[in-house]
């Protein structure tokens, strides 16, 4: 019988700092920026975002979402043999976010007395806001094809880091988290849980209309690194791609528009998210909608939704989900999931 991979537990973390939008206005205000609590949540739909600590990292909110998925699944984090960790701001250029990830899930395990996923493969995957899609791709294809046999997919982010508080088209958009599932092998005819069809793409020529344009060489910053967005041309292009994807990922796995109990979508904007459930005439009441409360997450913003509803009792067994998101790159994808 053909393989499939799982979600057999989640978890997410946000850092305690939160900040609302009148708190947003006020800290905009020193820099004499004017915004308002009643024109980010009618253009967007966010009440309020978490920011990491100074120090925090991608990897620690990486880590406390892993070992409540790893909790929520009944699971070890030796038992796990591969991690996927999407994050467009990790903790350094090199080794991967995944790898840091890995020792301090290590460090967590030795100090319960059990021990790490010393050993497993680790890699981080860069898609921004499409990162989780990209990172459950990656690792439903391993796990489908025999590669691991349980895995983590992390969405991790600290945005915080990367904002332009100058500029206040893009700054009271996002905020700072994590969200993981435990993705595990089973056997069945079709019909049980697992990812049964995943659907990715991107397109390079829409690079500048979401960056953040700037590298390092020679021990210096070169460039701007901060988060540059045309966020008209993102929404453009967000609301057509988004339903194209979700109906390739139905099609790819013989099922309908109705059959979809529950619409995951990446947390940017209400209104892109309201726009792709109507196209898909789904009720509203079967959208998650997270963005209220974390704001733009970008690769930590679906799995902390999937969290946040399975934690409140939404998702139930045998339901089918429907995850998906746009970001940089241009790219785009989505995620069809029996629970
Ligand atoms: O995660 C990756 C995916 N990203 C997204 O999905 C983002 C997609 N884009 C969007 O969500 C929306 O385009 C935004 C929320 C970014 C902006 O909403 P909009 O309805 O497209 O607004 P706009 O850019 O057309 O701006 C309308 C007005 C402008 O003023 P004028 O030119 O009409 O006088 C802006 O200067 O709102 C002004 N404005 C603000 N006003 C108060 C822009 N930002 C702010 C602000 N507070 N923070």
């Amino acid at each position: 019988m053909p393989l499939y991979a799982r979600i057999t537990g989640t978890g997410g973390h946000l850092p305690a700092r939160r900040l609302t939008n009148d708190e947003m206005a006020a800290l905009l205000a020193q820099r004499g920026l004017q915004t308002s609590d009643a024109w980010i949540v009618e253009r967007t739909g966010i009440r309020a975002r978490h920011f990491a600590a100074d120090g925090e990292m991608a990897s620690d909110l990486a880590l406390q979402a892993s070992l409540k998925a790893l909790a929520a699944a009944g699971r070890q984090p030796h038992e796990v043999d591969l991690i996927v960790l999407a994050t467009s701001t990790p903790d350094m250029v090199f080794p991967s976010t995944a790898t840091i990830l890995q020792r301090k899930l290590h460090e967590a395990a030795l100090a319960a007395g059990g021990q790490g996923p010393i050993g497993a493969a680790a890699l981080d995957v860069q898609a921004v806001c499409t990162g989780f899609i990209y990172a459950l791709t990656v690792a439903d294809a391993l796990i489908r094809t025999g590669g691991a046999r349980r895995a983590l997919v992390v969405g991790a982010e600290v945005f915080s880091r990367i904002l332009n508080f100058d500029d206040r088209t893009t700054c009271v958009l996002f905020g700072d988290g994590a969200g993981a599932v435990v993705l595990e092998a089973v056997e069945h005819d079709g019909a049980g849980p697992g990812v049964l069809a995943t659907d990715i793409h991107a397109d390079g020529r829409h690079t500048g209309i979401l960056c953040v344009p700037g590298t390092v060489a020679g021990g210096q910053v070169l460039g701007e690194p901060l988060l540059r967005m045309d966020g008209q041309a993102v929404f453009k292009l967000a609301v057509g791609v988004l339903e194209e994807t979700a109906r390739a990922a139905l099609a790819k796995a013989g099922k309908a528009e109705a059959d979809v109990d529950w619409l995951i979508p990446h947390q940017a904007n209400i209104r892109i998210m309201y726009s792709t459930a109507r196209k898909l005439k789904l009720p509203l009441e079967r959208v998650v909608v997270t963005v209220d409360q974390h704001g733009n997450t970008s690769a930590a913003s679906i799995p902390l939704a999937l969290d946040h509803a399975v934690r409140a009792g939404w998702i139930q067994p045998g339901q089918l989900l429907l995850l998906e998101g746009v970001g940089g790159g241009f790219t785009w994808g989505s995620a069809l999931v029996r629970y």
